[in-house]
């Protein structure tokens, strides 16, 4: 059985990574052509044509106003797939379709669903309304990872390795020492998990984006909705500030971490990240700053993961792992994973 659920919605891509050129992805191993039509609708196809599986992203091929030409013989295709010509003959075989996946652009991601297409509902493509809030300013990037999707999805829910991987960026002593609670709301499909540290030392991604001077309270509460949208809402105080019965908040800084976790291969993932803060809008220095900092955060984890993937993939028959408290977020995400992978 593959470990990577079907009939899922998938980040593919962030819609400005799609203008009116031909740009292809993989996701779940399926490589899928994408363009945005004149009418400005992306549109999602598979990278392969009908005649002789030549990828219609690759050069010669090439889009003429909405239909894309293939390079080797010219089948030529319209925004919904259709083969509208073939050279040497008028009459097109009946089969010469490229089926389009379903695509939503929501939230700056656009998603498709990898899978049958009839189960695509775009009601249940989780959110992260922060991303193109006019109350935040996001900045965001994608790595690539040669590593199997469940890894980031242990590694992010899972922040006490902030504190060792991290230390120095974003981890201080207090995240690791600090426990955790899980639940999972079993109706909804997600996993949350929370810490709440209430004095702690600020680390430079907060000291040098907020201002804030001395010592925080440092709250994380992550939410993730599997297979592919993580949420991680982080909230830095004053050390004895907290919100108001009325949820206000006016002495903290909110930073809203948002993660697309979608597998490439069975192998490879695209790592989506975006940091939306409520603070120092607009602010060209604050962006360029945390934009750089989360990079290498992102970065030190891709290196720590590539090589897990590698031990796992040498690793002899009957290795076995040990979890510990800290790993109940990630073990409760796996069992939601493997449901998802048994439904599918
Ligand atoms: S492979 Fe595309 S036209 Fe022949
Ligand atoms: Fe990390």
């Amino acid at each position: 059985m593959t470990s990577i659920p079907r009939d899922q919605w998938y980040v593919a891509a962030y819609g400005a990574e799609i203008g009116h050129d031909l740009f292809t992805r993989t996701v779940c191993g399926e490589s899928i052509l994408f363009w945005r039509t004149r009418d400005g609708a992306v549109t999602a196809v598979p990278d392969r044509c009908v005649h002789r599986r030549f990828p219609l992203s690759q050069a010669p091929s090439r889009l003429v106003d909405d239909q894309v030409v293939c390079g080797y013989h010219g089948f030529t295709y319209d925004a919904g797939g259709r083969c509208v010509a073939v050279p040497g003959q008028s009459r097109i075989p009946r089969t010469a379709r490229l089926l389009p996946y379903p695509v939503v652009e929501q939230d700056s991601f656009v998603w498709v669903f990898i899978g049958d297409r009839a189960k695509a509902e775009a009601s249940r493509i989780p959110r992260a309304p922060w991303l193109v809030s006019p109350d935040h300013t996001t900045v965001a990037g994608m790595e690539p990872l040669r590593a199997r999707y469940s890894l980031l999805v242990d590694n992010l829910l899972d922040l006490s390795h902030e504190t060792y991987l991290h230390g120095g960026y974003i981890g201080t002593p207090e995240v690791a020492a600090t426990p955790i609670t899980t639940a999972v709301d079993e109706q909804a499909g997600i996993v949350h998990v929370s810490r709440h540290i209430d004095d702690a030392e600020c680390p430079p991604f907060y000291a040098k984006s907020t201002g804030l001077r001395g010592r925080i309270a440092r709250w994380q509460d992550i939410e993730y909705t599997p297979p592919c949208l993580y949420l991680l809402h982080s909230r830095i105080a004053p050390v004895g500030s907290v919100p108001g019965p009325d949820g206000a908040d006016p002495d903290a800084f909110h930073v809203e971490v948002v993660y697309a976790i979608t597998p490439e291969t069975e192998h490879s993932t695209h790592d989506f990240w975006c940091v939306a803060r409520d603070f120092a809008l607009g602010d060209e220095e604050v962006s360029t700053f945390l934009a750089e900092s989360n990079r290498t955060v992102v970065l030190q984890d891709v290196e720590a993961l590539n090589v897990l993937e590698q031990v796992i993939a040498t690793e002899p028959a009957g290795c076995q792992e040990l979890s510990i408290n800290i790993d109940t977020g990630g073990l409760a995400a796996r069992r939601l994973l493997q449901r998802l992978c048994a439904a599918s």
